[in-house]
């Protein structure tokens, strides 16, 4: 890779320089009480902070939380991250009350060596998301103006065109953080040569969310197990009724194709919890995927689907695993994820997590993180990767 890295920003010396870190702390937050309920993406951004820190840079963090408009909203203020990274860094971070206005400019000015300021939600400014490429300058110019080199290690959000990971390099010196280029060692691995069988897990609710990736992979894998929302189309597509589950009915003829395309390799669930309704307390039996009934519907994959997949991960040598397999967060439709979850790390195999979700499944289900060969903090950033797509924040950085 082509890439210069944090490394190479080091040894040039950074004491004394401000350096803008473009992080990925896009966080989970519990609804009613604004708290953090999954800190895993603070904490894979640390080595490039600290070693920044122990450098005596001083070190401007700056990220989005959730999708606001464009204008500041309080519901998806970064203070509460600040807190955390504070705690997390062992001293505490100095937190600008906006993005590039004159808060942002204070804090920064008033930075000591080794000191870390984190700016406001990027996108609380229009600039950050636009598609026009003058509006989106004019705001990576205001935040190129905070600092003397950029560092990207915000591996989640690579995939998106916005001014902090696409426009900002084009401006400042430019290297990948330690994050970004983990992710992409490791995730070049399954796009190289990887060892096989190569099985890939995929679940979420969409079909139409994973359609690329899923036509991406499957000339390349040995297997593609199927479970979460997005099986109930392709279980359509087998001829099965599937009760009230989330169905993409426009999708169901693709779900043929991919099947017809690679006879045997795609491999649906054999049994369903289906229950009377969306609900943690909701009625709920396991039946088999050709008998759901009319008035229920499929909440999780059932024990013998599970056994199934975690026999076909057993042979695997190098293993991808994107999107939950049921509706983990309520216990009674937790069991598919965990099942394949543990079929996972039990596996003699190069097993890497991709997304979000499923790794904040991995953490939630209380499993053993270091189990897994890597847990990606991107979700739509590592499936774009797998599909081959030029990311525009790599692409910045390779320039
Ligand atoms: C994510 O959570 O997937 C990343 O932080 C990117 O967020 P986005 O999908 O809102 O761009
Ligand atoms: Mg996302």
């Amino acid at each position: 890779m082509s890439i210069r890295n944090l490394d190479d920003l080091l040894a040039e010396g950074v004491s004394g320089r401000r350096v803008l870190v473009r992080a990925d702390l896009n966080v989970p937050l519990d609804k009613q009480t604004g708290e953090i309920t999954d800190d895993g993406r603070i904490r894979a951004v640390l080595p490039t902070l600290s070693a920044l820190v122990q450098a005596g840079a001083k070190v401007v963090v700056c990220s989005h939380l959730g999708r606001p408009k464009g204008a500041p909203d309080p519901q998806f203020s970064l203070r509460p991250v600040a807190g955390r990274l504070g705690e997390l860094l062992g001293a505490p971070v100095a937190f600008a009350e906006d993005t590039v206005g004159d808060s942002a400019r204070s804090t920064v000015a008033d930075l000591a060596d080794g000191q870390v300021a984190l700016l406001e939600n990027l996108r609380f400014n229009k600039g950050e998301t636009s598609k026009d490429d003058a509006e989106r300058g004019a705001f990576a110019d205001q935040l190129a103006a905070l600092g003397d080199a950029y560092v990207d290690d915000a591996f989640g959000a690579v995939h998106r065109k916005h001014a902090s990971v696409h426009d900002v390099p084009a401006r400042l010196p430019h290297v990948a953080g330690r994050l970004v280029l983990r992710e992409v060692e490791v995730l070049s691995r399954l796009t190289g040569s990887p060892e096989r069988p190569y099985v890939v897990v995929l679940g979420g609710s969409k079909v139409s969310d994973k359609l690329a990736v899923i036509e991406a992979l499957l000339p390349t894998v040995d297997r593609l197990l199927i479970g979460g929302g997005m099986c109930f189309t392709f279980l359509k597509a087998q001829g099965h009724e599937v009760g009230t589950s989330l169905l993409e009915k426009d999708m169901v003829e693709t779900c043929r194709n991919l099947m017809e395309r690679a006879p045997g390799k795609i491999m649906l669930p054999v049994d369903v919890v289906a229950a009377d309704a969306f609900a943690p307390d909701a009625a709920h039996d396991t039946v088999p995927a050709d008998g759901i009934p009319s008035h229920r519907l499929g909440l999780d994959i059932g024990p013998e689907t599970v056994a199934g997949f975690a026999a076909a991960l057993s042979q695997a040598k190098t293993i991808f695993w994107n999107g939950p397999m049921g509706v983990f967060e309520m216990a009674a439709f937790a069991n598919g994820t965990r099942g394949v979850a543990e079929a996972i790390t039990k596996a003699d195999a190069f097993s890497v997590v991709g997304g979000g979700d499923s790794a904040a499944a991995v953490r939630a289900l209380g499993l053993d993180e270091s189990s897994f060969g890597h847990i990606s903090t991107g979700g739509g950033a590592s499936l774009e990767y797998l599909e081959g797509k030029t990311l525009p924040g790599i692409a910045a950085l390779e320039n």
